[in-house]
């Protein structure tokens, strides 16, 4: 690609609750765009959360918290509040860096719980907001190219926060559990209501496969059971009352198969949203991945423990194409197959989606739908980025022509 610098960004935006995967997510992304491992901003706060690899800088929404930890608790706000926010100048720094000036964005502590003294922040190429009220205020929205909510099942949303800040962050279960109460009402309120605002929607759901297989498997020893049971009984002469009653009460005894075994973390369904919704201006940059044709409906198990599944559907009143993947991925060289089928995915090469959950494998969901989504966003939006660049490659040589030509 041409060395030209993309001076007017494009805007991705990631909107999620706390504890949805929004910070994994954007580190997959950027990573991906970059071609390089992203840092923390280099000379930023201690603890910033601002990200940059190559082209791409992350900002974390949370840095434009109105209140700190103690205003809020004064103010009887959460964070997750539409009034907790500040809307006019997270607008005002976006716009600025869209337009290619650098700001000095305030930093909310997350270890302190403070509103410190603001870092600067150079206008990227490709601009990550990450947080979460990317889509609320409408001057920020309009700002944003490519907007992704991500709506993660309740069940694995605590399974995830609970992991996380368990580990990191030093609560207790019980804590965990009534922050995500207490601040329900605000996530309905103010949160949610974005996945009518997005372009793509990200749902993470328990597994249906995984569920359908335990089933099988506790069908198939209650069968063995029964079946083991009965013979045993004929062959000691009971009658065929008995030998009915001796199986039922074989396979009654048999223990549920555990969907999930004890100590592993929740299969997923992950779902893919691609909303066909017009732009102002007609700009929409993003292409549907979809499997063989656009408008295909397919279902596809490729191997024992995953399955696929494509397919138009309505979201909100606007068509949208969808693409589901539920499952484990085995290998990664088992993705090659269903890679294969994929059209529209932004790969330079075929095989780079696996190649590229190779290369983040270290970040969860590496072996699952949630980590080959994120890796397709990525990627395309890669793609995104590169066209702007040659595009603009394009009109600089135009320029230069004319100009030699006028000379
Ligand atoms: P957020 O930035 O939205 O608060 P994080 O990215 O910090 O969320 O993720 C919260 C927790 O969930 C972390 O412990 C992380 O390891 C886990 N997590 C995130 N994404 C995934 C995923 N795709 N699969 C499994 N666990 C995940
Ligand atoms: C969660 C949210 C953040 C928010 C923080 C505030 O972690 O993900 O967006 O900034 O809560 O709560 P705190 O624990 O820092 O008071």
């Amino acid at each position: 690609c041409p060395v030209v610098r993309v001076t007017t960004p494009i805007i991705f935006a990631l909107g999620a609750d706390s504890g949805c995967g929004k910070t994994t997510f954007m580190r997959r992304l950027s990573a991906i765009v970059s071609g390089c491992a992203p840092k923390l901003l280099p000379g930023g706060h201690p603890n910033t959360n601002t990200l940059v690899a190559g082209p791409m800088t992350v900002i974390c929404l949370d840095d434009y918290h109105k209140y700190d930890r103690k205003g809020r608790a004064l103010h009887n706000v959460t964070a997750l509040a539409s009034e907790c926010q500040d809307f006019d100048l997270m607008y005002q720094q976006v716009k600025d860096l869209k337009e290619g000036r650098a700001v000095h964005k305030p930093v909310y502590d997350h270890a302190t719980g403070t509103l410190d003294p603001p870092e600067r922040v150079e206008p990227p190429e490709v601009l990550g907001l990450e947080g979460l009220h990317p889509l609320v205020d409408p001057r920020v929205r309009d700002l944003v190219d490519l907007a992704v909510y991500v709506d993660v099942a309740t069940e694995i949303k605590v399974a995830w926060k609970i992991g996380r800040d368990v580990a990191e962050r030093g609560h207790s279960v019980a804590e965990v559990v009534s922050s995500i109460t207490k601040r329900l009402l605000d996530f309905r309120k103010a949160v949610e209501p974005q996945r009518e605002l997005a372009d793509l929607v990200i749902q993470i759901l328990p597994s249906e496969l995984a569920k359908e297989q335990a089933a099988a498997r506790e069908a198939a020893l209650r069968d063995a059971a029964a079946h083991g049971a009965a013979a045993a009984a004929q062959a000691a002469g009971e009658s065929a009352e008995a030998v009915a009653a001796v199986a039922a009460a074989a396979a009654a005894a048999v223990p549920a198969v555990p969907v999930t075994p004890p100590g592993c973390p929740p299969r997923l369904r992950v779902r893919l949203i691609q909303v066909l919704r017009e732009k102002p201006g007609g700009a929409r940059v993003w292409k549907p991945v979809h499997v063989l044709e656009e408008s295909s409906e397919v279902q596809w198990k490729p191997y024992n423990g995953i399955r696929i599944r494509y397919g138009s559907e309505d979201w909100y009143g606007n068509p949208a194409r969808v693409l589901e993947v539920d499952g484990q991925l085995g290998q990664l060289s088992d993705l090659l197959p269903i890679e294969r089928h994929l059209r529209a995915t932004g790969c330079c090469y075929e095989g780079e989606v696996a190649r590229t959950l190779l290369d983040t494998g270290a970040l969860p969901g590496s072996d699952d739908g949630s980590g080959l989504v994120a890796a397709l966003v990525a990627l395309k939006v890669r793609q995104i980025h590169e066209q702007r660049r040659l595009k603009l490659a394009r009109e600089e040589r135009e320029v230069a022509a004319r100009k030699a030509a006028e000379e």
